[in-house]
């Protein structure tokens, strides 16, 4: 990999979306090259399957399912810290006045008049007593193994229940910039190092977290007992049906039910039974493959990778004999049990595999539970899996079986305005919103394939491919699709397609309504009747996102654009306990040309649709995670790749540490950028760590 900026092949091409270095070391330069999807599946506006009419659309939903549980459980009886909670984000200690947006050059965390913020773990931050302090001058893969990895992205504290003052900090780690982290004269002199401490910074962190009392600030325990580290070689589980298949098989593991490794694990969720899922998203950039149908719709070249991983591990290269299935064993769900740290994870074949964002789980009125999951890709698709077996309370290790075997759906949405009125424009159809109806299409159904053509397994290990057959919607790269734990209503945020109606490519639609959809919108979805296990459902779009100062082509449900933030490229969704949405952004800087923001959004009322800006990362950064413990006043967010962009020679960012002047450091002191996990709280109650 070079680490000279001028060879990063998204430098001109960003289409005003992104950093050329984001590009390239997050997604593989994705955008850079061909749709995935070339399939020609109808882009409906058909409202001939609509078997729910407009009065039943708008009879849906009105009233939330009492039974719908979403996120809050006891933890069961297997672990050691045995009564533990999923934190509930109660109350309402929240209140502050938006921000103003922020240019995207400024090297800051922006918080509300009244908030102070502080890290609580960063990149390379020891989590073991016998893990070395980092110093950026000496890193090794033994010593990155043993130290918060890079890039966090998916965030959740899990509160104990017995205390309240302890619990675990689960934050996964995405993907590595190699330009940020070496020293560029010595990556080149030691690349097969650099590539094994890149492996150690993937994965994912369970640290142990403290606090005085609750709603004071947390610190993090080195040492302690649940602190683990899962890297790209660490052993997993492959469960479900695909389990043991051949196409799941390598010389390494002819089972088929052992894989090494998670990689670039972007969102996630947390279960009711406490376990942490989190998704498999942009794997294929880590492969050599060998230009095969499945390849291209995974987007997986035939070319020596830039990461060039396949020089030091015969894994990554399916010209290896014995390992052209290496590629298969990624692009899953994965299930980690943050409070046993000598679990096994697993990688659940049940859930399909494509570039998963995340998934997030709720238990439907039948005791099932439902997993909802976004494919990260232009013109891909948004999923569900319906477990066959019932969530059981308090009863842990039956509910970490729920995930291994179920039905798979994939969605389809049909708009109910003339297809004259959606001209690309987002200009609000003649109805009065962006709405319509929806089907969920079975792929799995009963243990069985329900695609002509694809055995049970080929649907599962290719899901991408199987929905193309089926005529799942082609939707602008769905990333969280999250439940409100208030409503049981279902938001997905679609980050954005500059390619959405362009020559070729899919034309606008009622529920991708933007010609090259720079800014994303975001989705509302109801299940029909409120029954999450059923395959109807109503939908409608929340906010068509972008800066309305300047952008005509946005919507916030019709509260007036005065009156809102600039928002662009919503990504990570979080609600707090009043069932406000909480989205992260992730490209504000080359769009809107802000830095990237936290935005609570108002969903009821008189005010439904106000975004509010919360908060702002500092210069090439992502906002990542966001966690709302409103209840004890506290926001969290993981700043992912600060100071990209910039090289490790000429830092663009200094955070979170802002050590300003090299000079002064001592040896080995990091002034560059490093990835961490910040806390924002009431500076009434500011004694945190010093930042
Ligand atoms: Fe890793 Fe879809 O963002
Ligand atoms: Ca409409
Ligand atoms: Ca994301």
């Amino acid at each position: 990999m070079s680490l000279t900026r001028t060879f990063l092949p998204m430098l001109g091409h960003t289409r005003g979306n992104r950093d050329a270095a984001t590009c390239h070391f997050k997604c593989g330069d994705a955008c850079a090259k061909d749709v995935c999807n070339t399939s020609s599946n109808s882009y409906f506006r058909d409202i001939a399957d609509a078997a729910l009419s407009r009065r039943s659309i708008l009879g849906i939903g009105a009233v939330a399912s009492a039974a719908l549980v979403v996120g809050v459980e006891t933890v069961g009886a297997t672990a050691a810290h045995a009564d533990t909670v999923v934190a509930p984000n109660g109350g309402g200690k929240l209140s502050f006045q938006a921000i103003a947006p922020v240019p995207r050059t400024v090297d800051a965390m922006t918080v509300p008049e009244g908030y102070d913020w502080a890290p609580i773990i960063r990149w390379g931050d020891p989590l073991f007593n016998h893990a070395p302090k980092f110093d950026i001058t000496k890193q090794s893969a033994k010593r990155q193994a043993g130290q918060f990895g890079y890039n966090n992205d998916y965030l959740n504290i899990i509160v104990d229940k017995y205390s309240g003052r302890s619990g675990v900090l689960v934050a996964n780690h995405e993907y590595t910039n190699e330009d940020l982290m070496f020293d560029p004269t010595w990556f080149q002199a030691n690349k097969a190092e650099a590539a094994k401490i890149a492996m150690a910074a993937h994965g994912f962190s369970v640290v142990e977290v403290k606090r005085v009392k609750a709603g004071t600030p947390w610190t993090y325990v080195r040492g302690g007992e649940r602190n683990r580290r899962i890297t790209a070689t660490t052993a997993f589980a492959i469960d479900g049906p695909a389990a043991g298949s051949e196409l799941l098989k390598t010389v390494a593991d002819p089972t088929g039910r052992k894989a090494l490794g998670t990689l670039n694990n972007c969102a996630g969720g947390t279960t009711p039974w406490g376990t942490v899922l989190s998704g498999e998203e942009n794997f294929n950039q880590y492969f050599r493959g060998t230009g095969s149908e499945t390849d291209a719709r995974y987007g997986i070249a035939d070319k020596a990778t830039e990461r060039g991983w396949e020089d030091v591990d015969p894994r990554f290269s399916a010209h290896n004999p014995g390992y052209e299935n290496e590629i298969n064993r990624f692009g899953w769900i994965v299930e980690i049990d943050p409070q046993n740290p000598d679990s096994t994870p697993v990688k659940h074949t049940a859930l399909g595999r494509f570039k998963h964002e995340g998934a997030n789980v709720l238990i439907a009125d039948d005791g099932r539970v439902v997993a909802y999951s976004g494919d990260d890709e232009r013109f891909d698709y948004v999923y569900k899996f319906v477990s066959k077996a019932k969530y059981r309370r308090g009863d842990r290790k039956h509910n970490m079986t729920l995930l291994s075997e179920g039905d798979l759906y994939v969605a389809k949405f049909s708009g109910n305005s003339p297809a004259s009125q959606i001209d690309g424009s987002a200009a609000v159809p003649a109805d009065g919103s962006f709405d319509g109806a929806g089907t969920w299409i079975p792929l799995v159904k009963d243990g069985a394939s329900k695609v002509p053509g694809m055995s049970l397994e080929e649907v599962l290990v290719y899901t991408r491919l199987a929905g193309d057959k089926v005529g799942a919607t082609k939707m602008d790269r769905p990333e969280d699709v999250e439940p409100s734990p208030v409503t049981g209503k279902l938001y997905i945020a679609l980050t954005n397609n500059t390619q959405r109606d362009t020559t070729g490519k899919a034309t606008v639609d009622e529920a991708n309504p933007r010609t090259r959809n720079r800014d994303g919108h975001v989705i509302e979805l109801t299940e029909r009747n409120n029954n999450a296990t059923g395959t109807a459902f109503a939908w409608n779009i929340l906010l068509v996102a972008g800066d309305p100062s300047k952008d005509a082509s946005t919507y916030f449900s019709g509260y007036p654009k005065d009156k809102v933030s600039p928002i662009s490229c919503p990504d990570n969704l979080a609600f707090d306990s009043k069932g406000n949405l909480w989205i992260s952004t992730d490209g504000q800087p080359g769009t809107i040309g802000y830095c990237d923001a936290l935005h609570k959004v108002t969903l009821t009322g008189a005010e439904r649709g106000k975004v509010e800006q919360f908060l702002a990362v500092p210069a090439g950064a992502e906002t990542c995670g966001p966690l709302i413990h409103d209840r004890d006043g506290s926001v969290f967010v993981a700043v992912q790749h600060p100071g990209e962009g910039g090289t490790f020679a000429d830092p663009i960012s200094f955070f979170p540490d802002y050590v300003l002047n090299p000079s002064k450091a001592k040896r080995g002191e990091v002034y560059g950028p490093r990835p961490s996990v910040v806390q924002v709280f009431t500076s009434a109650k500011g004694h945190g760590p010093k930042k």
